[in-house]
């Protein structure tokens, strides 16, 4: 893998998000873990990037520093320029836990509108925005349902519907679709490429799944396991016309994916600490159909 393209090649280009040297301390109840150690890299204005790192390694820790939800220990994010620290207007978020990100009591509609009350004050235009977002993920006819009433597919496409009205110019995805059925997380990727493509939205998209973040991302940031550094800054270098069957069935989503479940694997064993990874020999390279970065 030797032609395997570094993002290094594409530094000139219009940074939207720069996590500078973000470090995240937990401290508390006589325990103190470092989740993060250092973080550094960018995302261009309109990319779509996903990060992949084994369990624990502070995937979430690092989304919720980026939406302000977290202060870092030390380091910063810088959000167009701004360094962030509070959640920012122009970010969405989407949670791995649908079922209680979304209000049982009221409809889908309502659920939809409701982070738009403060931002967009005309009805009218408020009402407009989450039809269109209801529509572009194919819920416009469960509008006045309750999201009890839904399947968990269609409960994650309201979360989905509910940060696209929102108009957000950076959109953060924390495993949004571990918990769905692999035929509707298939649908749910193209879902996001295309809306994605449709919005230019900057996308930031966690995920354990390897074929995941290669299938879904202009980019793959590869993390190492806590305290957690960049290991790699992977280009995923297919087309952008990407369909589940043709693309994954590609030889270059294969050499890709390969590459990605090797340095996984350095991962799970390589701590931020310790030295630059470098790629080990074929040898244990997935035949599943998907890996897990867990
Ligand atoms: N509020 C907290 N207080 C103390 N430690 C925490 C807290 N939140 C997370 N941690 C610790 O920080 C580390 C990273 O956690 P984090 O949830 O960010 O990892 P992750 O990569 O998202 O994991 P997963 O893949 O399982 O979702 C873990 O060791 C975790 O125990
Ligand atoms: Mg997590």
């Amino acid at each position: 893998m030797s032609d395997l393209p570094t993002t290094d090649q594409h530094r000139e280009r219009d940074v939207l998000l720069d996590v500078r040297g973000v470090r995240k301390i937990y401290s508390g109840h006589g325990r103190t873990v470092e989740a993060v150690r250092d973080l550094t890299f960018s995302v261009g204005r309109g990319e779509l990037v996903c990060i992949v790192g084994p369990s624990g390694a502070g995937k979430t820790t690092l989304l919720k520093c980026i939406a302000g939800l977290l202060e870092p220990t030390s380091g910063q994010v810088v959000l167009d320029g701004r360094a962030v620290t509070r959640p920012p207007e122009s970010m969405a978020v989407v949670f791995q836990e649908y079922g209680r990100s979304l209000y049982a009591w009221k409809t889908v509609e309502q659920n939809v509108e409701l982070p738009l009350r403060h931002k967009v004050k005309d009805g009218r235009r408020r009402r407009e925005l989450v039809h269109e977002a209801l529509a572009a993920v194919g819920l416009a006819d469960a509008h006045a349902a309750y999201p009890w009433q839904l399947s968990g597919g269609m409960q994650q496409r309201v979360a989905i519907a509910r940060a696209v009205a929102y108009q957000p110019q950076v959109l953060l995805m924390d495993e949004p679709f571990a918990a769905v059925d692999a035929q509707t997380r298939a649908d749910l990727e193209d879902l996001v490429r295309s809306l994605w493509r449709q919005l230019g939205v900057t996308v930031l998209f966690v995920t354990h799944d390897i074929d995941e973040s290669v299938y879904l991302g202009q980019r793959v940031l590869i993390l190492s396991s806590s305290p957690t550094v960049v290991m790699e800054d992977l280009t995923i270098d297919l087309p952008g016309e990407r369909t589940q069957l043709e693309t994954r069935s590609s030889r270059r989503f294969a050499e890709l994916r390969h590459h990605v479940y090797e340095q996984i694997q350095l991962a799970k064993h390589r701590r931020g600490s310790d030295a630059p990874a470098t790629p080990p020999s074929s040898a244990g390279a997935p035949q599943a159909s998907r890996a897990e970065a867990r």
